[in-house]
This record gives C-alpha cells, sequence and structure tokens, in this order.
C-alpha cells in the first residue's frame, strides 16, 4: 500500500482498503508513541498549516505529529498571512508548494482546498472545509475501532445538522467501512441527495447502509455509536442560531436516548462542544435562548466522556498516519 504524493481532500478519494490502512497506521504510531518509541523519520521535511478558522485539535494535533514525525512547522493563522486577501489561493499554492513539504488547509469551501492542491505540487491536506472533515473521520473510526474490534456492521447514528461537513464526512466514511449509518434530523437537514447517492452505492459494496429519517427515537434504537456536532458551525452568520435551536433541540443526545442504544454503546462528539454553559458563546446564547445545554446534554457528555476525549487524542494519530503516508512509505512492523 502506497499512498506518497496524494493528496487528502475528501474520503471520497479514497478506496476501503486505503482508508483502513490509514487507520491501521494511525494505531501503529500511537502504540509507538505511548511505548516512547521515537519515529521522526521525516527528518528534514517541512509542513505548512494554514488556518483561515480557528482550532484547538486540528492544529494542535497537526504541529505534535510533525514534530513527532521529525518536521518543523509554520503556522498560518486566520488573520496572518496574505490568503485571499493580497494574494489568490492559486498564488498562494505556488509559494508555499517550492517552501514546504506538504500543506494543510483549514477554511471555507472545499474549492479552495482543491485548488491549492492543484497549484501545489506537495500533498494538501484537509483540516476541515465547509463541505468535508476527513481526518476527523479518521480519529472516529479508530476509536470506534478500539471500542468494537471490527468496524463493519456497526451502527452509528448522528443527529444534528447532517448537511453541514461532519454529516457529509461521516456519511462517506461509514459508507467505504460498511458500518450502518443512520442519521436522525429534521428532512431539510439531510444531506445533498446527490451526496447520498454516491454514499448509497458505496455502502452497497461495502455492506453497509444508509438510513435518513425525522424519527430520533427509532434512529438511536440498538445503535452502537451516537454522534453530534455543534448545531452552528464555524463561519455560519449569527442569524442562524434562532432557527437552528428550534430545528435541533428535539434531536438533543439525551439520556434516554443512549438507553435505547446497544450494550457497550458509546458516545462521540468532534468537539468542541456546548454540554454546559462553560464558554463564552454557549454562556451567551443560553441566556438569550433559555438554554442550559444544547447538542448533548451534559450528564450524557460526562458519563461518556472516555470515549469522546479517547476520540480527540486520536485525531494527533491519525493525522499523524495522514501526512507520514502520503510523505513517505512505511512499513507496519
Ligand atoms: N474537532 C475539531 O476539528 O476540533 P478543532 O476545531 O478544535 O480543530
Ligand atoms: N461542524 C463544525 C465542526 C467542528 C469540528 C464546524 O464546522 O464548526
Amino acid at each position: 500500500m502506497t499512498l506518497k504524493g496524494r493528496d487528502f481532500l475528501t474520503l471520497k478519494d479514497f478506496s476501503t482498503e486505503e482508508i483502513l490502512y490509514l487507520i491501521d497506521l494511525a494505531a501503529w504510531f500511537k502504540k509507538k508513541k505511548k511505548n516512547g518509541e521515537l519515529h521522526d523519520r521525516l527528518k528534514g521535511k517541512n509542513v505548512a498549516l494554514i488556518f483561515e478558522k480557528t482550532s484547538t485539535r486540528t492544529r494542535c494535533s497537526f504541529e505534535v505529529a510533525a514534530h513527532d514525525l521529525g518536521m518543523g512547522t509554520t503556522y498560518l493563522d486566520p488573520a496572518g498571512s496574505q490568503i485571499g486577501k493580497k494574494e489568490s489561493i492559486e498564488d498562494t499554492a505556488r509559494v508555499l508548494g517550492r517552501m514546504f513539504d506538504g500543506i494543510e488547509y483549514r477554511g471555507y469551501g472545499q474549492e479552495i482546498v482543491e485548488s491549492l492542491a492543484e497549484n501545489a505540487d506537495v500533498p494538501v491536506w484537509n483540516g476541515l472545509t465547509n463541505e468535508y472533515h476527513p481526518t476527523q473521520i479518521l480519529a472516529d473510526m479508530l476509536t470506534m475501532k478500539e471500542y468494537f474490534g471490527e468496524l463493519k456492521g456497526r451502527t452509528l447514528t448522528y443527529m444534528g445538522d447532517a448537511r453541514y461537513n461532519m454529516g457529509n464526512s461521516l456519511m462517506i466514511g461509514c459508507a467505504k467501512l460498511g458500518l450502518n449509518f443512520r442519521i436522525a434530523a429534521p428532512g431539510k437537514y439531510f444531506p445533498d441527495p446527490a451526496l447520498v447517492a454516491e454514499c448509497e452505492a458505496w455502502a452497497e459494496e461495502s455492506g453497509g447502509s444508509i438510513c435518513l429519517s425525522e424519527d430520533a427515537e427509532a434512529m438511536v434504537a440498538d445503535a452502537d455509536a451516537v454522534y453530534t456536532d455543534v448545531w452552528v458551525s464555524m463561519g455560519e452568520p449569527d442569524e442562524v442560531w434562532e432557527e437552528r435551536i428550534r430545528d435541533l433541540t428535539p434531536y438533543r443526545v439525551t439520556m434516554d436516548r443512549m438507553k435505547r442504544t446497544a450494550k457497550g454503546s458509546i458516545f462521540l462528539h468532534c468537539l468542541p462542544a456546548f454540554h454546559d454553559l462553560k464558554t463564552k458563546i454557549g454562556a451567551e446564547k443560553g441566556k438569550q435562548f433559555s438554554l442550559t445545554e444544547m447538542e448533548v446534554t451534559d450528564e450524557v457528555f460526562q458519563k461518556y466522556s472516555a470515549s469522546v476525549f479517547d476520540e480527540a487524542e486520536n485525531r494527533m494519530h491519525t493525522i499523524k498516519a495522514v501526512m507520514a503516508a502520503t510523505l513517505a512509505d512505511w512499513e507496519i512492523g
């Protein structure tokens, strides 16, 4: 298996075997890290990390993973570069491609990361766009693998806004890896039918399935994992909050719903999560809309925190696998 020289823009571009290889490679790096075995074979390489939207996990994962692999990093923050303001994405790609061995991009439209990839002769990695968040899915799948062993045949239920990066990418990942993917959301929050059709074809090949429903109780029944995300994503206008809260409050992950899931089930969240009011936005919106929690209750979040924080840690190991595999070939020992 070699992924050397490839971009990592969406899981649509990767086969089942390639995705499983990245998950296995991540598990191998995780073991090495836990054993204190150095794996800095990429010494002398440098990567650029472009963040047009803010981040905790993704940024830290790219930085720590790059350093573990022996590489240098340059972080370009949402305000600190010329990108999009004084310099086109094409020219930026041509400049960075000459200085760096790989480029990470987090920001807005998928077309931006695609344009970066087209114009830079080095691997480009998607660290989240409006449409996709592929590195997150690798971490989610590694986490499910750690809890359940086999991924194929497991059921993952996603509750909330399924038209955006997380809903789209989870559906692609599950379809390719043979999971049963369920969405519980109001119909207007279902993913684009064209993407659903593409995923249905992959699911048919992998033995998975896709089910979209407005019936939250039916969708969580016997699920192995329940997943949710914030109701309002980065970059969306403030005006959407009111409608989102009204539409998605009936799809909150609650203890009653977790009780309907399979024995040994887990809760997953890409984070950050509004499970209490201990954040500036949480406190502000909580007061404005008389809420104490949003997409998940604090009770569920705390009870299932082990899986959620395993998932957060796995961002680093999986991002390491993506960089490593696209920059060099590895023999998993
Ligand atoms: N899950 C995730 O992408 O987190 P950050 O926004 O902190 O990177
Ligand atoms: N849907 C969220 C995911 C954050 C990791 C967002 O785009 O803000």
